[in-house]
């Protein structure tokens, strides 16, 4: 059951595989972060590269909250959702031309620069235009996230931001420049942070970088955090939003101004599960056994990509003895993986599982490889099911080929 309404039911009409959410749990997950800031004046930019289904945007916009986009796509499937420009944070590595034309002229609430160069791109894109661009400048405070490396963003080995001791000299090289307004200063030091330290740490450099902007006559609206707060996969440790909170704001309060927050994974991490069925079992001589789903790394890119943890389910009620099974895709890598020696009950050819947790990075990555269909998504809500995404069809991959 997902909220009360059988998946069975769901699997019956939409096939698999299938991405169910649950709305309780998207709100469930964003006021938690919403009340851990409590009185302290606070924006949530939910960051859309987390998961971008127009639904769930609605469903989150319906809350109060803003969006943070990492590329025109973004940007515009915000929109589409009822987010107003100004509502809009632009971050992200690797912006182009024609993104920066794009986000100046929209006005967006603030574009977030990585480099000295593509500020003055900004500039310059803002002076053709006759415009004010809202900025603030990515730091690299050289922190290390404790997460995996593939999703740690703070390092002074990572691409991402400018390195700390060089930010106040690129704010003050350009405060008198045209086309530019510097509202804030940001930073996210990577995705799944699991101790409240780095997060703290990285706070701490963001807002001891403010305070000497303002001495140098900066008026700063807010300081960007960034997202990065970890959920539980399984049994993992991890902290509390009210923990994060209660770690950063004594440090938000000696600059005393807005915190602008960019959740992804923990607002939507948990209200999603992939349902799949087994199409295969396989045993080998060695006793090893293999339940081989519908769906793959195509659908659920997480496990082979870093080796990412998901509990599995069986939505069939087994009986017997769990066994170890090795939990496998239908693609041609060896890679797709879900899980290996997982007790499960015995499965047979037919069976559904759910695959949980995967509201975050799950089907915004999923991809066509192997020709495989990008699978249908419904969401539950009040006791209701619907389809908030069809199943693609392969009429829909092949439009684009001429
Ligand atoms: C700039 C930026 N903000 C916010 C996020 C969202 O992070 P998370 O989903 O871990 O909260 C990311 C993703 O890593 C990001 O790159």
């Amino acid at each position: 059951m997902c909220d009360g309404v059988s998946i069975r039911e769901m699997v019956a009409s939409v096939g698999t595989p299938l991405y169910v959410y649950s709305a309780q749990s998207i709100r469930d997950g964003y006021l938690s972060i919403d009340d851990a800031f409590g009185e302290y004046p606070h924006y949530i930019h939910y960051a859309l590269k987390a998961n971008s289904t127009l639904s769930i945007l609605r469903l989150l916009r319906e809350l109060g909250s803003r969006a943070d986009a990492n590329s025109s796509g973004e940007i515009e499937v915000a929109r589409r959702a009822g987010f107003q420009p100004r509502e809009i944070i632009f971050t992200g590595v690797g912006k182009t031309r024609l993104e920066l034309e794009e986000a100046v002229s929209l006005d967006l609430g603030i574009i977030n620069a990585e480099s000295p160069g593509e500020l003055d791109r900004i500039a310059e894109v803002a002076q053709a235009q006759g415009r004010e661009a809202r900025v603030a400048v990515r730091i690299n405070p050289d922190i290390d996230a404790k997460s995996h490396p593939n999703i740690s963003t703070g390092l002074k080995t990572n691409k991402f931001g400018v390195p700390l001791q060089e930010a106040r000299t690129i704010y003050r090289e350009r405060q008198k420049l045209s086309g530019l307004k510097f509202a804030g200063v940001h930073v996210h030091i990577g995705s799944q942070i699991t101790s409240t330290e780095p997060l703290q740490r990285a706070v701490k450099a963001l807002t001891m970088l403010a305070l000497e902007l303002k001495d140098d006559g900066f008026l700063l609206e807010h300081l960007d955090i960034g997202g990065g707060l970890g959920i539980a996969y399984g049994e993992q440790a991890v902290i509390t939003p009210v923990e994060y909170a209660v770690s950063v704001l004594p440090h938000l309060k000696r600059v005393g101004i807005p915190v602008v927050l960019e959740p992804g994974r923990s607002i939507v991490g948990h209200s999603g599960a992939l349902v799949a069925k087994v199409v295969d079992i396989k045993r080998y001589p060695d006793n090893r056994r293999f339940a081989v789903l519908d769906a793959g790394m195509g659908e659920l890119m997480r496990p082979a990509l870093y080796g990412s943890f998901h509990p599995i389910v069986p939505i069939t009620p087994g009986t017997g003895e769990p066994i170890p099974w090795d939990v496998v895709g239908p693609i041609c890598e060896s890679s797709d993986i879900f899980s290996q020696d997982l007790l499960l009950p015995p499965l047979e050819v037919n069976d559904l599982v759910a695959i949980l947790d995967v509201g975050a990075y799950g089907s915004v990555m999923a991809s066509n490889y192997n020709r495989r269909l990008l699978p249908a998504e419904v969401l539950v809500d009040n006791g209701q099911w619907k389809v908030i995404r069809r199943r693609q069809t392969p009429e829909d991959v092949l439009s684009l080929e001429l």
